[in-house]
C-alpha cells in the first residue's frame, strides 16, 4: 500500500483547478440505467469511487468507454445484469445507487447490502421505504436486498424522516419512469442532487423542486441519452482552501462554484481569512494566525458534514477553542486520535469536539481511517514542523483526484511512496 510523506512548514500559494464533483458523478454515472441511448459525460473526476461505479456498470452489461477528450460514454442499453455484486458493493457503498434506476428500469433489483464503514452504520432503509411506498416488495436474501417491482412503480407521497442525500437521489430515479406522480418531502437539497435533476431533466423526466425539501416527479414513458455536465467539487475545492489558510499561504482555487460553498467561506470568513471570490473562483488567505470558531454540521445548506475533518484541522493552530458538534453520523471523529499524535489538544464528548488551538503542530506518523479524516491529516501535515507520513492512502484516493500532485504545485514538499518506502515506480518529488 502507498504512503504520502510531507514535510510541513511550508506556506502554499498559487492556483489548483477543481475537479468534477465525486458525489455528483456516482449518482450521474447510475442515472445511465434509466436512459434509452447513450449518454456522454463531462468532468467525470478519476477516483476509485468512479471507477468502482464504471465497473459496476459494465458488469451489469453497460458500454462504458472513454473517449480522447477524456469525456466518459456509457450506454447501458445492453445492460441485462440488473444487481450489484458484494465484491463491489463492499469497495464502495454508494453502489446502492444503482437501486433506484435498476428497479425503474427491470421491475426487479439484487443489490448486495452496503455494510457500514468508519464513519457510522450507514444504513439504507429509508430508500428501501421509498421503493416500498412506491409499490416494490423488498426482501432480504443471504446478504442482498431483493427488490421487486413486476407491474413497474407507482408514484407515491415519500415523507423523510431525517435527510438523506442518497436516498433522495435513489427515490428520484426511481420516480422518473414510475406511473403517475412522486412527492418527496424532506428532500435533501445537496447541490449534488440538483445537478442530478438537472441532468435527468435533459434527459426528459419531469422534476420541480430540487435544491428545496420538496421535490416533484412526474412519470414519464422514457428517457434518452445525451450530454451531463458534472458540478465542481465542493469539499475538494474547501480542502485546497484550507491547505493554503492552513499553512499562512494564499490559494485560489478556479473552475469551482463560490455559491457551493456559503457556510464554509460565511465560517471561515468568521475566523479571520480573507475571501475572495469571482463566478468561478474563491481565493483564501489568512494575515497572521486563525482565529477558533465553533461549527455545528447539518444537511445543505447548512456547514457540510464532509468539510468536519478539515475545518477542525484548521481550528487545531487557530487562536482559543472551539466547539464542533457534528450531527449527521455517529462516529465521524476517527481522524481526532491521530491528530493527537501531532500535538493537537482536543475533547471529545458524545457528538461534541471540543478544540484548543496549539501554536504549532509537529509530524509524526499517522493512519487514514476514512476519506476525510485523510484529508484532514494532510491539512495538519502541511502545517505541522517536521515529516508526516500517512498510511493507508487508498482511503484519500477515493475523494481526491492525484492530491499530492495539485498540493505539490502549490509547494507542498510532498511525495507517494510504495510501503517498501522507496520514491520509486516515477513518483515525481514535487516542490
Ligand atoms: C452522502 O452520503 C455522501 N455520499 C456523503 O459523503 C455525505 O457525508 C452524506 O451524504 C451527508 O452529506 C455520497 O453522496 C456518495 P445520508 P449518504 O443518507 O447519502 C442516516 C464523502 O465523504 N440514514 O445523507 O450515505 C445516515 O446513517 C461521503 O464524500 C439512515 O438512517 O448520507 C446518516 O446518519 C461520506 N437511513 C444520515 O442519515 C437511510 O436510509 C445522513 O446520511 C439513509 C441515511
Amino acid at each position: 500500500m502507498d504512503q504520502i510523506y510531507i514535510q510541513g512548514g511550508v506556506a502554499l500559494h498559487g492556483t489548483v483547478k477543481s475537479s468534477g464533483a465525486k458525489n455528483a458523478a456516482l449518482p450521474l454515472l447510475a442515472a445511465s440505467i434509466l436512459a434509452d441511448g447513450p449518454v456522454v459525460y463531462h468532468r467525470i473526476p478519476h477516483l476509485l469511487d468512479v471507477t468502482t461505479m464504471m465497473t459496476l456498470l459494465s458488469w451489469q452489461g453497460a458500454d462504458v468507454t472513454y473517449d480522447d477528450q477524456h469525456r466518459l460514454h456509457i450506454d447501458t442499453r445492453s445492460a441485462d445484469k440488473p444487481e450489484a455484486p458484494y465484491e463491489l458493493v463492499k469497495t464502495m457503498r454508494a453502489s446502492s445507487l444503482v437501486l433506484g434506476p435498476v428497479v425503474a428500469r427491470f421491475g426487479h433489483a439484487k443489490v448486495s447490502l452496503p455494510g457500514g464503514c468508519a464513519i457510522g452504520a450507514r444504513p439504507i432503509d429509508l430508500h428501501l421505504r421509498g421503493l416500498e411506498a412506491m409499490g416494490a416488495t423488498v426482501q432480504m436474501d443471504h446478504g442482498d436486498v431483493v427488490v421487486d417491482a413486476p407491474g413497474g412503480l407507482h408514484g407515491a407521497q415519500i415523507d423523510f424522516p431525517q435527510v438523506t442525500v442518497t436516498g433522495t437521489e435513489n427515490l428520484m430515479m426511481a420516480a422518473v419512469l414510475a406511473k403517475g406522480t412522486t412527492v418527496l418531502e424532506n428532500a435533501a437539497r445537496e447541490p449534488e442532487v440538483v445537478n442530478l435533476a438537472d441532468a435527468l431533466r435533459s434527459l426528459g423526466a419531469d422534476i420541480e423542486g430540487d435544491g428545496t425539501s420538496r421535490i416533484v416527479i412526474r412519470g414519464v414513458e422514457r428517457i434518452s441519452g445525451g450530454e451531463i455536465h458534472t458540478i465542481a467539487d465542493r469539499i475538494e475545492t474547501a480542502t485546497y482552501l484550507a491547505a493554503g489558510m492552513i499553512t499562512g499561504g494564499d490559494v485560489t482555487v478556479t473552475h469551482t462554484d463560490p455559491s457551493l460553498l456559503t457556510a464554509f467561506l460565511e465560517k471561515v470568513e468568521e475566523a479571520g481569512a480573507v475571501v475572495e471570490c469571482t463566478n468561478d473562483s474563491i481565493r483564501c488567505r489568512v494575515d497572521g494566525r486563525l482565529r477558533a470558531c465553533d461549527i455545528q454540521t447539518m444537511p445543505h445548506p447548512g456547514f457540510p458534514t464532509d468539510l468536519q475533518a478539515q475545518f477542525m484541522a484548521l481550528m487545531c493552530v487557530a487562536e482559543g477553542h472551539s466547539v464542533i458538534a457534528e450531527t449527521i453520523f455517529e462516529n465521524r471523529f476517527m481522524h481526532v486520535q491521530e491528530l493527537l499524535r501531532m500535538g493537537a489538544k482536543v475533547h471529545l464528548d458524545g457528538h461534541l469536539a471540543t478544540v484548543h488551538g496549539v501554536a504549532q503542530l509537529a509530524g509524526a506518523p499517522v493512519m487514514a481511517t476514512d476519506l476525510r479524516a485523510s484529508a484532514s491529516l494532510v491539512l495538519a501535515g502541511l502545517a505541522a514542523q517536521g515529516e508526516t507520513i500517512l498510511s493507508r492512502v487508498y482511503h484519500i484516493d477515493r475523494g481526491y483526484e492525484r492530491i499530492e500532485e495539485k498540493l505539490g504545485r502549490l509547494g507542498a514538499r510532498i511525495e507517494r511512496r510504495s510501503e517498501a518506502g522507496h520514491g520509486d515506480r516515477g513518483v515525481m518529488l514535487y516542490a
